[in-house]
């Protein structure tokens, strides 16, 4: 279900003269209106202006709701807490790429499809080798993902919706086992080929964490608690990775290149890599009695450090992904039989001091999706670095569903934004011998 409708007009004047301009009003199916500017250049020859687009609506889409003020995320309506509690990370694969809940046959079929497509084409075995072993696996992820579109030449057509989705099924299939490889490379491991009879959380697990010697003993709760981090990940609407692979894919570029192009985006600190970032964070302040210090570095203007793992441009309540991925990280610490592990007291102290600190309540900044996952990953044995790969391994899902979402509308074209320009007016060249 898509649906928009004209529910009036906003008047704009300028200055005190009697020249107005009546934009309409149009109102999606919850959330906030948008007043469509898209005639305002040419009948003013004015430009809107919204650096870091804090109130600007990039497109429409159907797949995922985020109310911000009440701290709510729904996919296709589901609400997140329900789907992380009774549903598993392929129905939610199905449901952002389709619109639907699959039924059983259905969901067979999408399993067994998406199992069939994990296998990586050898020759990009190669392509590891070329890295250095401590390169960062989120540097591998970014070359490797985007040398696809060297292998998949018979899904690069963007114009034929069967090619796109065979892309996409390819991306969600791959990316398990391109992260573990990234992984297995970074430690001096063999690759380990991904097995037909796993669940794809237990699949990820099993090339992550086997060697030939010996099968990683898979735990239930430990893959449905992988699982449940898939789907915590999987899409946020138009958040910065999200709205860069849909430019991207606004040019007509490949969905390899695509995804590529999302994954560079979502490394950054203060999007994706904020897990890798919160674990660093966590072993700086290192006890309990240094976080007044660093909640006072937060709060310094003078001091770049922000609190990582707090704060959201859409979130001013609880993140509600946040909360589940606080009761997973539980369920992992006592499925290991890891009491009173030091980081997840640390980080609940964070938690309650800065919850409870007038800046932090005035700036409505609370713990996002990043505050807890990197405990848990950490617990399970990712090194820090492997955590924003699990970020992007999980939304390549939301990646390619809002990308099909673009390349479907009929009125899609290229983005281009423009610019207010500040800089120097037409002047003269200056020959070398005068400056
Ligand atoms: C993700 O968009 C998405 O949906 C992203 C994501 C997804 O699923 O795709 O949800 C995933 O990226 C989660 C966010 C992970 N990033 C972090 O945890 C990094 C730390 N947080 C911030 O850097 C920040 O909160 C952002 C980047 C997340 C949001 O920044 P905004 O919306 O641009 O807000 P802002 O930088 O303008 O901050 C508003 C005020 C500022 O103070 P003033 O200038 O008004 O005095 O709040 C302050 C900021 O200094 N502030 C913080 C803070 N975050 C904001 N102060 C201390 N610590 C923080 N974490």
């Amino acid at each position: 279900m898509s649906s928009s409708t004209v529910t009036g007009n906003v008047t704009l004047s300028e200055g005190n003269d009697d020249n107005t301009l009546s934009l309409p009003l149009i109102a999606g199916t919850v959330g906030p209106s948008v007043i469509d500017v898209r005639k305002l250049y040419a009948d003013t020859g004015h430009f809107t202006y919204d650096p870091g687009f804090t109130s600007t609506a990039s497109c429409d889409s159907a797949i995922t709701y985020i109310d911000g003020d009440k701290g709510i995320l729904m996919h296709r309506g589901y609400k997140i807490e329900e789907l992380a509690e009774k549903s598993d990370f392929m129905e939610v694969c199905y449901l952002l790429l389709k619109g639907e809940l699959p039924n059983q046959a259905q969901k067979d079929k999408f399993t067994h499809d998406i199992t069939y497509h994990t296998m990586l084409h050898e020759q990009l075995t190669q392509f590891y080798r070329g890295f250095r072993r401590d390169a960062h696996p989120m540097a591998v992820m970014v070359g490797v993902v985007g040398a696809l579109s060297a292998f998949y030449h018979d899904s690069t057509d963007i114009t034929d919706p069967t090619q796109r989705m065979i892309a996409s099924y390819r991306l969600i299939a791959k990316m398990p086992t391109i992260a573990a490889m990234a992984y297995k490379y970074s430690v001096g491991q063999p690759f380990i080929y991904p097995s037909n009879e796993l669940s794809y959380a237990e699949n990820f697990l099993h090339m992550t964490f086997s060697v030939p010697a010996e099968r990683y003993k898979l735990s239930p709760v430990i893959a449905r608690a992988m699982d449940r981090i898939f789907i915590l990940h999987a899409d946020h609407e138009q958040n910065a990775s999200t709205s860069t692979v849909r430019l991207a894919g606004s040019s007509g570029a490949n969905p390899f290149a695509c995804i590529a192009a999302g994954i560079a985006c979502l490394w950054g600190p203060a999007h994706g890599g904020a897990n890798e970032a919160v674990l660093n964070m966590l072993n700086q302040i290192g006890s309990v009695d240094r976080v007044q210090e660093f909640i006072a570095k937060a709060k310094d203007k003078n001091d770049p450090f922000r609190l990582m793992g707090f704060g959201h441009r859409v979130y001013k309540n609880y993140d509600p992904r946040a909360k589940v991925m606080q009761q997973t990280c539980y369920e992992v610490l006592d499925e290991l039989g890891i009491k009173d592990e030091p980081m997840l007291k640390l980080a609940m102290e964070l938690e309650k001091i800065a919850l409870n600190d007038e800046y932090f309540i005035e700036k409505k900044l609370f713990p996002n999706v990043d505050f807890y996952s990197g405990i848990i990953l950490q617990a399970l044995g990712f090194p820090t670095s492997m955590f924003t790969v699990l970020f992007a391994l999980a939304r390549t899902v939301g990646w390619v569903a809002q990308w099909n979402e673009m390349m479907e509308d009929p009125s899609q074209k290229i983005g281009r934004p423009r610019q207010l320009y500040t800089g120097y007016t037409e002047r003269p060249f200056v020959d070398i011998s005068k400056r």
